[in-house]
């Protein structure tokens, strides 16, 4: 099985970035194959809403989101992975969910092939575990819409430190054993 984990924070060896590599870790233990896509290190830009996409099923924009749509394609697991940044997922991550519109046909068919499987990994300075989980109820809407099963999701709270990850056993064992279980 193809894992790819696609990491939107820009701390590398932050918090998204540990826990996402953990879950792939946990995927390449298991023997399946695994790749991370770091959106920060990548060139994109945002939809243009030129609507070529729905007539040709591809993007009309030749940039690295373009190349890593086509290895989402490809996977039978995906890891999403951001942080919070003024209620929301970063930038990165939002430019790049824009994107997958190039999966909706014109009469909003989609035409990811169903079933792959996905983990969300998210990471947040506040303390309340609560907080964001309208924003992390939307992503889920998106991610079914797409036909993905959601296998498992951690959310990381208190995270203004980027070692923060590293302390939480409990959240590595989880994302771990997530990641074995794909
Ligand atoms: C521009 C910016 C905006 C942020 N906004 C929020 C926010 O609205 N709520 C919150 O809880 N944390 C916020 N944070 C804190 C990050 O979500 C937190 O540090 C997170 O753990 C970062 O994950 P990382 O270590 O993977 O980069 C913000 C951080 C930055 C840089």
């Amino acid at each position: 099985m193809k894992v790819i984990g696609i990491m939107a924070s820009p701390r590398k060896g932050g918090n998204v970035d540990t826990l996402v590599q953990e879950v792939l870790d946990g995927a390449s233990e298991a023997g399946h194959q695994v790749e991370k896509f770091s959106l920060n290190e990548m060139k994109f830009s945002g939809c243009q809403a030129c609507m070529f996409c729905k007539k040709s099923g591809r993007c009309k924009q030749h940039d690295d989101i373009t190349a890593l749509m086509d290895e989402m394609e490809g996977a039978d697991a995906v890891v999403f992975g951001s942080p919070i940044y003024f209620w929301q997922f970063c930038s990165q991550f939002r430019t790049f969910i824009d994107r997958m519109y190039m999966f909706l046909g014109s009469d909003f068919k989609v035409r990811l092939t169903p079933g792959k499987k996905a983990v969300v990994i998210t990471s947040q300075g506040n303390p309340d575990a609560n907080m964001f989980r309208p924003v992390f109820k939307e992503f889920d809407m998106v991610l079914k819409m797409y036909g993905f099963q959601i296998k498992g999701e951690i959310h990381l709270d208190s995270g203004e430190n980027p070692s923060t990850a590293r302390m939480r056993t409990d959240l590595l064992k989880e994302a771990r054993s997530l990641g074995m279980s794909l």
